[in-house]
């Protein structure tokens, strides 16, 4: 699968769409421990992507990257927004001006993606945020990229890991964000940025419902 700038940008629209289907979801998942906005926030964020690549179509993958980055550090808010923002800002620095995206330079956004997010955040993997989606996605696509495999089948791994890592979460207690507020009472509960973060790259994959 070749990777260029309409590639990216399709994979956005896609997300896009993804996020509308869950937003109901993702709220409930907010609501159980949190404030119920994750859904309302990602839906507006990524419904302004939508609407800027419309207006405009950016000539790399980075620069779609780069303009979906500045777009959900602007309208997303909450804890989600600069986390996702600074994902995709990384991811598009990582990448680059490359015209094309291989599987190492994917597997190599995720992983820049992945340390925005921590640098940012500081969570470890157990504290139930995005992080123990994000970080199991990033190791199985980079196990995967060294076997020379193309763009799809690593977002395919990423996908699946983020999924397993995110159901992993329910049971934990919340250690970041507005669920650690909770305490013990976060425990039981799907983390819903875990879980946008595997609807993301569920989406990303091409398989996502
Ligand atoms: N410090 C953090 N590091 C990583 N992810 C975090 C952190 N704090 C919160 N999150 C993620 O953000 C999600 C909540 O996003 P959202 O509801 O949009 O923001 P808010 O908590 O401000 O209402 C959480 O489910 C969690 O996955
Ligand atoms: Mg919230």
């Amino acid at each position: 699968m070749g990777c260029g700038a309409d590639e990216v940008v399709a994979a956005l629209r896609a997300a896009a769409v993804v996020v509308a289907e869950h937003r109901e979801e993702l709220v409930r998942l907010d609501r159980a421990i949190g404030d119920g906005d994750h859904g309302e926030n990602l839906h507006r964020g990524f419904s302004a992507v939508v609407s800027k690549l419309d207006g405009s179509a950016p000539a790399t993958p980075g620069a779609v990257l780069k303009l979906a980055a500045t777009t959900l550090i602007s309208t997303v808010g909450g804890a989600a927004g600069p986390l996702y923002g600074t994902a995709f800002l990384r991811a598009a620095t990582a990448v680059g001006d490359a015209p094309e995206l291989d599987a190492a330079l994917v597997a190599g956004a995720l992983r820049a993606a992945l340390e925005g997010v921590v640098a940012r955040g500081k969570a470890v993997v157990g504290d139930k945020t995005m992080v123990d989606a994000l970080t199991p996605a990033v190791t199985a696509a980079e196990d995967v990229a060294e076997g020379g495999v193309d763009v799809a089948a690593v977002l395919a791994a990423a996908a699946g890991a983020a999924e397993e890592g995110a159901r992993s979460t329910e049971p934990l207690v919340a250690r970041k964000g507005r669920a650690s507020y909770l305490g013990e009472r976060s425990a039981g509960h799907l983390d819903p940025g875990a879980w946008s973060t595997s609807l993301l790259l569920r989406s990303f994959a091409g398989g996502a419902r």
